[in-house]
């Protein structure tokens, strides 16, 4: 059968990974979570004094780049391919509220966002592949047969993360997730290098009422078409 690209791009909390996962397992495809990498830069940055609340050492984080490995590995238990840096699973330290906070500083450099476009054009090389972020459509695969760009209203989105943190035992308010939200969307569709942006031949999928399974209905039958 045809092996195509699949670029997911949406603002935060969109359950962009969730669909990709599902996409990916039926298809047999690979599935690359690009925030995943930005948030390991990002906590790279954290462990060494690179950035903070009000602090951002840019010039010393980009020196230190080439120190960055990063790396993806397919967890059987879990399904999907958990992010490793330097050597270490991260997959849980990269998703708290701590390091949400601080990415998208790191995620608005431009040599950061070189490093990992790079990697990521690479793991997509022979296609068969799921990947979201923010501009994987525009930037990443511009040539992708099949871009989907989703949205759900900001309440949405941060009544889903505050879940997802709550299950996970992190003590967060409400407010602070939505704030967080919010702030993020700001400020990944206001930065210069590569903002978040709606491709011209992407699909909105707007989820603020759908369920994962009719989401996941859609966008197959969407992804059905592309491969005939
Ligand atoms: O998808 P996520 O929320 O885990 O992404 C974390 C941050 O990384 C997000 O605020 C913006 C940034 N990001 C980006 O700039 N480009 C990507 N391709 C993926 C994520």
């Amino acid at each position: 059968m045809k092996k195509i690209t699949i670029a997911i791009d949406g603002f935060s909390s969109t359950g962009k990974s969730t669909l990709a996962k599902q996409l990916a397992k039926q298809l047999g495809y690979v599935y690359v979570d690009t925030g995943a990498m930005y948030r390991a830069v990002t906590l790279y940055a954290m462990q060494n004094g690179f950035v903070s609340e009000n602090h951002l050492d840019k010039e010393n984080l980009v020196v230190d780049l080439p120190k960055v490995q990063l790396q993806f590995q397919f967890n059987p238990d879990l399904g999907f391919a958990e992010m490793y840096l330097n050597g270490n699973n991260v997959e849980a330290e990269i998703r708290t509220l701590d390091v949400s906070r601080l990415v998208s500083k790191v995620a608005e450099i431009s040599e950061v966002r070189a490093k990992l476009v790079e990697q990521q054009q690479q793991m997509g090389k022979n296609k068969a592949i799921v990947m979201d972020g923010r501009d994987i459509g525009t930037v990443v695969f511009p040539d992708a047969e099949l871009k989907i760009f989703m949205t759900a209203s900001p309440e949405t989105r941060a009544q889903r993360r505050y879940d997802e943190l709550l299950e996970k035992g992190q003590a967060v308010s409400f407010a602070d997730v939505l704030q967080n939200v919010k702030e993020r969307d700001y400020i990944d569709t206001h930065r210069d290098d590569s903002p978040l942006v709606q491709a011209e031949d992407a699909v909105v999928v707007d989820n603020s009422s759908m369920s994962r399974e009719e989401q996941f209905e859609v966008v197959l039958n969407i992804v059905k078409e592309k491969l005939v």
